[in-house]
């Protein structure tokens, strides 16, 4: 028997090649190995986008064809969406019963997440409560593993508290302490020199055609000392190159390092090379992504996900709700 893994992904904005970097392709590499379950988090997108739902439909929709676009097999690993398999509510609604508040206040991302988005009102049930539906995301399938980058250990910890803290009360093994598989990935900037994010608007999306992402890397800030062309300059000091270290090879980095440094190519050749080498590596993405969207097939691969998941998380809900005497 494989290991069980699961992920999702939040639906509050287009997918951009920093998750595809971060997440998706390690998804789309880890699928054969293990029993594996991915998913389009769309409650969890409502708890800051509540006033904005359509938003929320718009990139589920975006997420499952960027998933089949990259790569991700249904015959391989089960792709729903979490608002599809009601037990997650459901388990939600009863880990809330036993998660101390304390907790909640003390997850670093609340409080990160309230400044970030100061322009919202956040004071919401919801947004408090986002890692005890997190959990339940995660418990309700017994998954061992979950793969999510560091910024998500918090909520893998709080996780496994209440795994433990169900267990002790219910004096049973039904909930699994899950690890986090934490993936290793270079921090993707965008093309302000910022980390790349919806929120900055400095995104190459996936679903970006070639002509805007050659114009948003053409357009990008380099060292602002390169004011001529025949300025040198100091490749360190330009996102430009943050993205070559990702996308090009030893030779093509040492090729712009000694152009730049020494004025023999302009910023515009640097840029020509890494507008390539992104665009070699979306290619094929949307070239499937095309023929995921003419084919028609994206509702009924959802739907035989979600019914599978939905499977798999109602064998556990028995054994809770056996737990909790709740039969
Ligand atoms: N919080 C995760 C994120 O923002 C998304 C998510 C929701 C998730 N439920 C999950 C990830 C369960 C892993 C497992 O990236």
């Amino acid at each position: 028997m494989k290991e069980r893994v699961l992920s999702g992904m939040q639906a509050s904005g287009l997918l951009h090649i920093g998750n595809l970097i971060g997440a998706l392709r390690n998804w789309v590499l880890i699928q054969d190995k293990f029993d594996c379950f991915f998913f389009i988090a769309d409650w969890h997108a409502l708890t800051t986008n509540y006033a904005h739902p359509e938003m929320i439909k718009k990139s589920s929709d975006d997420l499952i064809l960027n998933f089949l676009s990259a790569g991700l097999d249904p015959k391989k690993c089960v792709i729903f969406q979490q608002s599809k398999v009601l037990q997650h509510a459901e388990l939600h609604l009863l880990l809330s019963m036993i998660t101390p508040l304390g907790w909640l206040e003390r997850v670093p991302t609340y409080k990160e997440k309230k400044l970030e988005l100061e322009d919202r009102d956040l004071n919401n049930y919801g947004f408090l409560g986002y890692p005890v539906l997190m959990s339940a995301d995660i418990l309700l399938y017994r998954a061992a593993s979950v793969p999510v980058g560091i910024d998500q250990a918090p909520h893998l910890e709080i996780t496994r508290e209440i795994a433990r803290r169900f267990n002790h009360l219910y004096n049973t093994n039904t909930l699994v302490e899950p690890e986090a598989l934490l993936t290793e990935f270079p921090k993707v900037i965008g093309v302000d020199g910022r980390k790349m994010s919806k929120t900055y608007d400095n995104a190459l999306y996936l679903s970006d055609t070639p002509k805007v992402i050659e114009n948003k890397i053409k357009t990008m800030k380099t060292d602002p000392a390169r004011q001529r062309r025949t300025d040198k300059g100091d490749p360190r000091l330009s996102p430009v190159f943050e993205l070559h270290k990702i996308f090009s090879s030893v030779e093509e980095r040492e090729f712009v390092t000694n152009g730049c440094k020494t004025a023999e190519i302009g910023c515009l050749d640097c840029k020509k090379i890494l507008i390539k080498n992104i665009v070699d590596v979306l290619t094929p993405i949307w070239e499937r992504r095309e023929h995921f969207k003419s084919q028609g097939i994206l509702g009924d691969i959802l739907k035989e996900g979600n019914d599978r998941a939905g499977k798999a998380a109602e064998e556990t809900m028995e054994l809770i709700r056996a737990d909790m005497k709740l039969i």
